[in-house]
């Protein structure tokens, strides 16, 4: 097994809170450092692993499975956690983790095309079996749309340039691979963006990225769902990586938890005050210490955001 860091994970255990009998879920198991700990904490409790990588889900099964039988490996979007749960008998749950975006083995996996620091084709799918790549967006997308994927995905501000350029190259043949879109990036950026510190492919393979994998969506629909089968108690915790994910989770978090704005004029009895049914307990996202800073360079991005059902 590859050498593996889980990105605040004793934030995310303590965050959980974890019910030694509880019914939790893992809605992004990778290589499965934080279902470990999770089944740690759990006596006759159960945990159900979802992930979309196929890859990721047998890895981790290898030795997840070998360590506890509480545990069901889900191989399917986040997205779908109410459905799937559903079909398992589970109506409830106790707690949810999210640990966002793509893993360290898929980046570091040339082949699977999320980096433009290998040379592979333009893949970029989470989910092998799903048939949107980024080689069809690169190449069939009007203008358009990849002017606004790089754009809102990525904050591109080159967005135009790059996707003229994009259209004047497919044009002469298909665009197959990463290192031929980081080409046709860099000849569309100025010299004063390309000196730049950072790699001027970053924001647009974000962009692509996520648009590959519906990203932004999936995760809206997974969190108003698991909030609505949190038992009085249950927490979800959300590790994001960019602002995009973390908008997302604090404004889905913010809307559930806060007070009505009530006429100061008009009193009200005691029993008429009705409190939110959710309470934020993070008011501001937890952030790697310094510790985990010096050792694992992903954790420098990650917010952690904490949620509880309290009515
Ligand atoms: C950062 S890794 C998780 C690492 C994990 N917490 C660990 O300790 O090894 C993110 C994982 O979530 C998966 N993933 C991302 N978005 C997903 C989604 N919408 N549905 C299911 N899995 C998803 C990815 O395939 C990847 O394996």
């Amino acid at each position: 097994m590859m050498k593996h860091y889980s990105v605040l994970l004793a934030e995310c255990i303590e965050g959980l809170h974890i019910q030694e009998n509880g019914i939790y879920v893992d809605g992004t198991l990778g290589r499965g450092g934080h279902s470990k700990a999770i089944l740690n904490n759990l006596v006759n409790g159960h945990l159900y692993a979802f992930d979309r990588d196929m890859d990721a889900i047998e890895e981790s099964k290898q030795y997840l499975e070998k360590m506890s039988e509480k545990v069901t490996f889900v191989h399917t979007n986040f997205s779908n956690i109410k459905e799937r749960l559903h079909s398992f008998g589970v109506k409830e749950i106790d707690g949810l983790l999210l640990d966002l975006g793509v893993s360290s083995p898929q980046f570091d996996e040339a082949h699977r095309g999320f980096s433009y620091r290998f040379d592979a084709y333009l893949d970029m799918r989470m989910d092998q079996s799903q048939s949107l790549t980024a080689y069809e967006i690169i190449n069939t997308y009007s203008y358009h749309d990849l002017v606004r994927i790089m754009y809102q995905y990525g904050e591109e501000s080159y967005a135009k340039q790059i996707a003229r350029k994009i259209e004047q190259r497919r044009e002469i043949k298909p665009i197959c691979t990463t290192f031929e879109l980081v080409d046709i990036i860099k000849s569309a950026l100025p010299t004063k963006v390309l000196n730049r510190k950072g790699h001027p492919a970053k924001k647009v393979f974000q962009a692509i990225r996520i648009a590959v994998n519906n990203e932004l969506e999936e995760l809206q629909k997974a969190l108003e769902d698991a909030l609505s089968i949190l038992k009085i108690g249950g927490r979800i915790c959300v590790i994001s990586f960019q602002s995009l994910e973390d908008k997302i989770v604090k404004e889905i978090f913010h809307k559930v938890s806060r007070n009505e704005k009530v006429d100061k004029r008009i009193p009200l009895l005691p029993n008429e005050v009705v409190t939110p049914p959710y309470k934020m307990i993070t008011k501001k996202p937890i952030v790697a210490l310094e510790k985990e800073l010096m050792e694992n360079r992903r954790s420098h991005s990650a917010k952690l955001r904490i949620i509880e059902r309290v009515r």
